[in-house]
């Protein structure tokens, strides 16, 4: 008896541990299951996209995780960007106008960083620059930040996801106490298995709706399925919570990208873990008032 009750005891202790220990674990850490808050590429709503001013004005929100898209230069460098284009984000077209589609693979680091990627936005934001990977981590590691980083479009730039973790591990982001603090994810599950298999301590997170029946085959090496919240069902959310993923913890669930309060809120009742905002701070106060 009294053995059962220590090895019960044992079993309860490590499993809070588990989830203590989880970057995924203050999904649930406000108390009455209160989804953990990403900012969408920043706080994308307030600050130009992916740039340093967006994860600024997350931190000033008190807005702890961000979420961003990585791509490649022409000669090498990770940057922090999300459409395959320089166009819609930056003045590109106006410094380089015989350049069009005007591809990020097609331009050298020097090049972006010729670029104006905030007065498209607002002449407020005029000067802001696209930042490298480089950059954009020194600047989440001194707001004390959290980051969901997307490999985007890994299909353009062969060896990204390990480009991107040497990075990383040069950064000190690889260190027990900054993988509480990183989850690395991609619609591609190719490239998510490749980040898995090369780092297996990292959280990562495959984007998208896979079959149910397909989910045993992606948690040998994701943590995390984020869906598009448009088509996300209670029945969805159990089914996958029933996985457990590689870390022997179960599957989690961000949903995305979620701007007003009311689905904020259907989300939460759905169980989802996350939800991915323009607008975090008010899916934040849509949690809360619930
Ligand atoms: O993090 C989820 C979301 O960012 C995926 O879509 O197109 O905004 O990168 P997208
Ligand atoms: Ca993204």
């Amino acid at each position: 008896m009294h053995a059962r009750v220590v090895a019960t005891t044992a079993v309860a202790v490590l499993g809070i541990a588990a989830v203590l220990l989880s970057p995924t674990s203050d999904a649930r850490a406000g108390g009455a299951d209160e989804p953990t808050v990403i900012g969408h590429r920043g706080a994308a709503a307030y600050a130009p996209e992916n740039t340093l001013p967006s994860i600024d004005k997350a931190a000033q929100l008190g807005i702890t995780w961000v979420e961003n898209d990585v791509q490649r230069t022409k000669d090498g460098e990770l940057v922090v960007i999300h459409d395959d284009s320089l166009k819609r984000t930056t003045n590109v077209a106006q410094v380089f106008p015989d350049r069009a589609p005007w591809k990020v693979k097609d331009f050298t680091a020097a090049e972006i960083a010729r670029l104006d990627a905030g007065s498209w936005y607002s002449p407020a934001y005029a000067g802001t620059r696209v930042p490298t990977l480089a950059q954009y981590m020194r600047r989440i590691e001194h707001n004390h930040e959290k980051l969901l980083l997307e490999i985007k479009n890994p299909e353009l730039y062969p060896g990204i996801e390990q480009q991107t973790l040497k990075l990383l591990g040069n950064e000190g982001w690889l260190d027990p106490g900054h993988l509480e603090r990183l989850i690395v994810q991609s619609f591609s599950a190719d490239s998510i298995r490749t980040v898995h298999e090369l780092k297996p301590a990292v959280t990562t997170a495959l984007l998208g709706s896979p079959k149910v029946a397909q989910l045993p085959r992606y948690a040998r090496y994701t943590d995390l399925i984020n869906p598009s919240y448009g088509s996300l069902s209670l029945g969805y959310v159990a089914a996958v919570h029933t996985v457990d993923g590689p870390h022997g913890r179960r599957l989690g669930v961000f949903a995305w990208t979620v701007n007003d309060a009311a689905t904020a809120r259907a989300l939460a009742d759905r169980g989802v873990d996350g939800i991915i905002s323009n607008k975090p701070d008010m899916v934040r106060a849509a949690l809360r008032s619930d």
